[in-house]
Formats: C-alpha cells, sequence, structure tokens
C-alpha cells in the first residue's frame, strides 16, 4: 500500500455506539461495530461497560438473551457472569478443586468506554495502544439553559473517508446542499480537522438562512459544530463502522433554551429534519461513487489532500508500513 492508497481497516480513536439514555441502568444492548459482535450494559453504579459479545465458555452472544446482575452481564446460556472489565465474576455450578483458576481462564475482552455529552464511547486502536487523547466535555451539555441532544440515526453504505471528506470538500456545498459558501478554512490540529465557514444556505423548501459555523473533528469519528444562525446551537456528526462497507451516522442538535419543552422541541426536530435531508443530499452521492485515490483536483477544491493526510495519522498501520 502507498501513503496515497485508500486506508483499510477501522481508524485509531473514539467511536461513539450510544446514546446514554439509549444506555439505562440493567440495560443490555447487543451490538454490531468496527466488524465485531459487541455488547454494552449499565450496571447498579451507574457504569457503562462494552465487551466483545461472545461467552468464553461455548460462544453464546451477551447482547441476545444477557441481564445484568448487579454490576455484572449473565450470559443466556449458562449463566456464568463477567464483570464490565472482562473478567469472570461467577461459574455458577463450578466444583472443581481450585475455582478461582477456572475464573481467571474465561476472561472476555473489555473496550476502554468514556461517556461523554451524553454519548457512549468505546476507544478502538488495532494495535491495542491506550487512549491518546480525550473527547472534550461540551460545557453547556447537561445545562438547564440548553436542551439535551435531539439524535437522529442512519445506515449508510459507505466508507469513513467520504464522511470525513465534507470537511474539505468546498466544491460540494452548491451543487449537493444548495449553499453558498462565502468563507471557508481548514485548519489541522494534532487529532482535530477544524472547518470555518460562512455563507448562505437555501433550503429546497424555500427562503434563506445565513449561517457562520465552526466544525471540529476531534479524532477521526466525532465532529461538533458550533452555529451562529436562527437559534444558538451544536450540531453533533458522528460516525461508526459496522463493517467494511457500511456505517452509523448519528447527527443532532442541542438548542439554547428560548421557550417551552413543546417549543424547544418543534425547533429541535426542525433542525434534526435539516440535518436529516443535507446528509440524505450526500447519501446519494456516497452510496453510488468509487474512491479516488489520485482525484483530479482544481484550485477551487478545498485541501482535499491536507485533509486526507490528517486522516492518515488514525491507521498507524498505513503510516507504519509506508516508507
Ligand atoms: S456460553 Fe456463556 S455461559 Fe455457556
Ligand atoms: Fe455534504
Amino acid at each position: 500500500m502507498t501513503a496515497k492508497a485508500k486506508v483499510t481497516g477501522y481508524a485509531t480513536g473514539w467511536f461513539v455506539v450510544a446514546a446514554s439514555d439509549e444506555l439505562p441502568v440493567g440495560k443490555v444492548l447487543s451490538l454490531r461495530y468496527l466488524g465485531r459482535a459487541l455488547v454494552a450494559f449499565r450496571g447498579e453504579d451507574g457504569q457503562a461497560s462494552v465487551l466483545d459479545a461472545h461467552c468464553p465458555h461455548l460462544g453464546a452472544d451477551l447482547g441476545i438473551g444477557g441481564t445484568v446482575v448487579g454490576n455484572s452481564i449473565r450470559c443466556p446460556f449458562h449463566a456464568w457472569r463477567f464483570h464490565g472489565d472482562g473478567s469472570c465474576a461467577e461459574i455458577p455450578y463450578d466444583r472443581s478443586e481450585r475455582p478461582a483458576k477456572s475464573l481467571a481462564r474465561a476472561k472476555i475482552r473489555p473496550w476502554t468506554v468514556r461517556e461523554r455529552n451524553g454519548l457512549v464511547f468505546v476507544w478502538h486502536d488495532q494495535l491495542g495502544r491506550a487512549p491518546t487523547y480525550e473527547i472534550p466535555q461540551i460545557p453547556e451539555h447537561g445545562s438547564p439553559e440548553w436542551t439535551p441532544w435531539t439524535l437522529n440515526i442512519m445506515t449508510i453504505r459507505t466508507q469513513p473517508c467520504e464522511i470525513i471528506e465534507n470537511v474539505a470538500d468546498r466544491g460540494h456545498f452548491p451543487r449537493v446542499h444548495n449553499t453558498n459558501i462565502d468563507e471557508f478554512e481548514n485548519e489541522f490540529i494534532d487529532h482535530m480537522a477544524i472547518q470555518r465557514s460562512a455563507g448562505v444556505a437555501y433550503p429546497r423548501g424555500g427562503g434563506s438562512d445565513r449561517f457562520r459555523l465552526t466544525a471540529t473533528y476531534y479524532g477521526p469519528a466525532y465532529q461538533v459544530t458550533e452555529m451562529e444562525s436562527f437559534l444558538p446551537n451544536k450540531l453533533i456528526n458522528a460516525h461508526t463502522p459496522i463493517d467494511e462497507h457500511s456505517l452509523h451516522l448519528r447527527f443532532g442538535v442541542m438548542l439554547k433554551r428560548v421557550g417551552d419543552d413543546t417549543k424547544m422541541a418543534r425547533y429541535a426536530q426542525g433542525y434534526t429534519h435539516n440535518l436529516q435531508v443535507g446528509f440524505g443530499e450526500d447519501v446519494a452521492i456516497w452510496e453510488n461513487k468509487v474512491w479516488r485515490d489520485r482525484p483530479t483536483l482544481s484550485d477551487g477544491d478545498g485541501p482535499i489532500g491536507a485533509l486526507r493526510r490528517w486522516y492518515r495519522q488514525f491507521y498507524p498501520a498505513v503510516e507504519e508500513t509506508t516508507p
């Protein structure tokens, strides 16, 4: 593979696997992400945990019929229990002379989890290294002056490079999104990719919205946008590969409160609807395009090469095998 080739495998970084409110205490979620079967659960202590899904005993999927017991998850097949760190808490019928040894052998791979801003993240690194950056807390999240997230999710038949490239792809906004861009710049700082832009959007339904925004990727898969428009708002855009051909895109908004819950819910629905329409416009392209390792670019394009160089840092295998 050369430095210019499309990256393969899954990036190193934090990936959203659930919204916090999808995982209340006592809940088990079966997940399929990053080419693996995973299980998420929340114990009585409030801690969210994510493990590989398949039991080390005879291979049942803990996410399908598993139950939370205290701070552990119980397998639906023979009721072995596992802590959130993947260690075995109990083999209910073990009569061996050294039960501790059986317990020590029965271990499931745990995933490093962070819960930030109402979202549950797992850390993925194909080389097994510890996290190298953190997801920053959004100060307004949880504030009574702001709404919680209104989130939506889409399954898209594409790979992450396409989603990421929107950051630098100035040229597609007028064509795909009916949006005039007056100002556009990108900055790449360590694990962050920032887009600052301003312009006028012309929604297909009519009217016009002047906007100014700063959209920041923190790592390869989680972006927060601060936008000045009709209401102060924060947008989220997070993708998580399901496998090498498809991904989940989570997107949504939190808004500064300017009215009662009903009114805010209506605004939030309006924003998420617009996001859905906007991403839908991209999806029609993404699901049918091919990847160009060596695209023919013109002067009016954004800094697509710089964006691709930034993104390759999250694929250590590529960096390390590239001369
Ligand atoms: S397969 Fe899980 S306890 Fe037997
Ligand atoms: Fe787009």
